[in-house]
């Protein structure tokens, strides 16, 4: 029998990861997910089959592991539905939210509390999800592994040794897909620009990121080596790689992924202190 898990909040993350643990064969009468409205939760029910409610309180009582997916600013209102309900030694929770920190869940739910924030990625609705994790004390070995499960069962999974880093790994792989499908948007719109059909460039542009990123994962050269491998010199790949280069092509990813992370950084003191509306 599988643990039951509860999902609050049944948006993209929370169906993405639904999705994933029912490919994989997860017990639909395990999985539960509360929202207020029916909006996202009838589309669950029909497409996985899984319990649903609009009261969180009722998924929350019967959850061994309860995932907040929430976004940041309803977080506060959901903590205090939950607080009388949590048996601090007994459920699990796992905290999707970005940028905010164990210290201000524990300071709702109590310091007992079985914490563990993890920050997936949405390709975990294809089981090739990467999701960071960082646990706090209270969760014992047995927990470790349950939780560990959850996220392995739908792609790859990291331990981090500081929950201090989990705003860089939100700005790098939780945002990530979104850089890469930019990408692929700008590579497909060349194709066409090129005189390809759109249906064509966009095959090629799949299946190219598809192959480059699995040629990555199965070789032992860095990202530099792999792009010299595809790029000799005097060739038309080089002059292609030169043009981003030279407009300052790497410079610009590292700004956009500072932006995020500060972006992550600043959630938390918006919770604290809200900027008047
Ligand atoms: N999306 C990603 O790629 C990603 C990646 C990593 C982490 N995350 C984190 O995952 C969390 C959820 O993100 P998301 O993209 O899934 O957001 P989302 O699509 O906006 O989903 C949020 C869900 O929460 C529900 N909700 C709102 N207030 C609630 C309440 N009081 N009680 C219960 N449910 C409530 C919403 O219901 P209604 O729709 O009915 O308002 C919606 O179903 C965020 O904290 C985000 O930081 C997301």
């Amino acid at each position: 029998m599988d643990k039951k898990i509860g999902f609050i909040g049944a948006g993209k993350m929370a169906t993405a990861l639904i999705a994933g643990l029912r490919k994989t064969g997860y017990d639909s009468s395990c999985l539960w997910a509360s929202s207020p409205t029916h909006k996202h939760l009838e589309t669950l029910k029909n497409q996985w089959d899984i319990q649903i409610n609009t009261d969180n309180m009722a998924v929350a009582a019967q959850a061994d592991i309860l995932i907040l997916a929430v976004k940041p600013k309803d977080l506060t209102g959901v903590l205090n539905q939950l607080k009388s309900i949590i048996q601090p030694k007994k459920t699990i929770i796992i905290s999707l939210v970005a940028g905010i920190n164990a210290a201000f869940i524990l300071d709702n739910l109590g310091k007992e509390t079985k914490l563990c924030r993890a920050m997936p990625n949405l390709p975990v609705q294809s089981c090739k999800g990467i999701t960071a994790l960082w646990m706090n004390t209270s969760i014992c070995p047995t927990d470790k592994t349950w939780i560990e499960s959850i996220f392995q069962s739908v792609g790859d999974v990291v331990f981090l040794e500081q929950e201090k880093e989990i705003n860089a790994v939100t700005a790098l792989s939780g945002s990530g897909p979104a850089y890469f499908f930019l990408f692929m948007q700008a590579l497909e719109e060349a194709g066409i620009a090129l005189g390809l059909s759109a249906d064509l460039s966009h095959a090629l542009t799949l299946k190219t990121a598809f192959g480059s990123a699995q040629m990555a994962i199965e070789s032992s050269s860095d990202f530099n080596q792999l792009c010299l491998e595809v790029a000799p010199q005097g060739g038309g790949t080089e002059q292609a790689i030169q043009a981003l280069k030279s407009a300052a092509f790497m410079p610009l990813i590292l700004t956009a992924v500072q932006s995020a992370k500060s972006r992550y950084d600043d959630i938390l003191s918006e919770q604290q202190f809200p900027l008047p509306s």
